[in-house]
């Protein structure tokens, strides 16, 4: 059976397993922590009075972003680990079939949903033409950035020499200096804000008008169809 365009599909299909489960909402929470403690590093509180290491405000901060980023970081070398070994749905987010007309026509026709200019949406077991291309975009390719040029900027505490400096150090020559380092990782957390702030109304509401169950899937791993 065609992945995008299955036109004959069972009542329901299991679609995504355990570990993309779990990865799915350890991502969204690891980057829910990571968004809220980086917008405060780029825009800090006004000071506190007393010692700063006293109350040690923003080093408390900082430490719920390295946490939550070696969550992140991790969470995500295994959800690459599960690309090679899972089903065919745990591959989806990694690559666009873009060579396949079918693909294309499956994408044109998702907008055209999402725009109410049609209230037809074609089964799909693993994620729609539309999705997919917006999960490589703005989360598999925007997640391997904020990883690469936060563990860039990582390395500049830890010092040249350093596994970090080895690692990504030479990315922030590339992008201009710490400095703009810094400007191009927050402009990478304002993109991911505004692809999980549509993510989370298209899964709503592909629950509520589409062809098949959305927000339990990822939950409990099964695609429901309607009849
Ligand atoms: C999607 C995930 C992430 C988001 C949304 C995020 C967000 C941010 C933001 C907004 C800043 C402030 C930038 C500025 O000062 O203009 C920042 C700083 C930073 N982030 Fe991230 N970040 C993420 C992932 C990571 C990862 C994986 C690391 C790896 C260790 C990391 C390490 C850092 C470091 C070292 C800083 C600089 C801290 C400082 O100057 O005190 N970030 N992050
Ligand atoms: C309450 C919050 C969230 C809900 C209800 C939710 C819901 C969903 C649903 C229903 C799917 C399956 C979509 C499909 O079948 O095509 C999904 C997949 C996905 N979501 Fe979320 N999501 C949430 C938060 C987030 C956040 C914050 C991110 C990223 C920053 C995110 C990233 C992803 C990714 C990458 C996938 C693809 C999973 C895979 O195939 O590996 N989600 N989400």
């Amino acid at each position: 059976m065609n992945t995008q365009t299955a036109t004959r599909i069972p009542a329901a299909i299991y679609v995504f397993e355990a570990p993309v489960r779990l990865w799915h909402w350890v991502h969204a929470l690891s980057f829910l922590a990571l968004a809220a403690s980086g917008y405060l590093i780029a825009h800090p509180l006004p000071s506190l009075a007393g010692e700063a290491g006293d109350h040690f405000l923003m080093g408390n901060i900082r430490l719920i972003h390295f946490i939550s980023a070696y969550l992140f970081a991790v969470g995500f070398a295994v959800r690459i680990y599960w690309a090679l070994v899972g089903n065919r749905y745990a591959r989806e987010i990694f690559y666009l079939p873009f060579w396949r007309p079918d693909w294309w026509k499956g994408l044109f026709h998702e907008l055209a949903f999402y725009l109410f200019l049609t209230r037809r949406q074609p089964p799909y077991p693993g994620h729609n033409p539309l999705a997919q291309a917006a999960m490589f975009f703005l989360n598999t390719l925007l997640t391997l950035f904020m990883i690469a040029s936060g563990f860039a900027l990582y390395s500049e505490g830890l010092g040249s020499g350093s596994w970090a400096d080895i690692g990504f150090g030479w990315l922030l020559p590339l992008l201009g200096g710490g400095e703009a380092t810094q400007n191009w990782h927050e402009l990478g957390m304002w993109l991911m804000l505004t692809f999980a702030i549509i993510h989370i109304y298209m899964a709503v509401r592909a629950d509520i008008f589409g062809n098949g169950s959305s927000v339990s899937t990822i939950i409990g791993g099964w695609r429901m169809f309607r009849r």
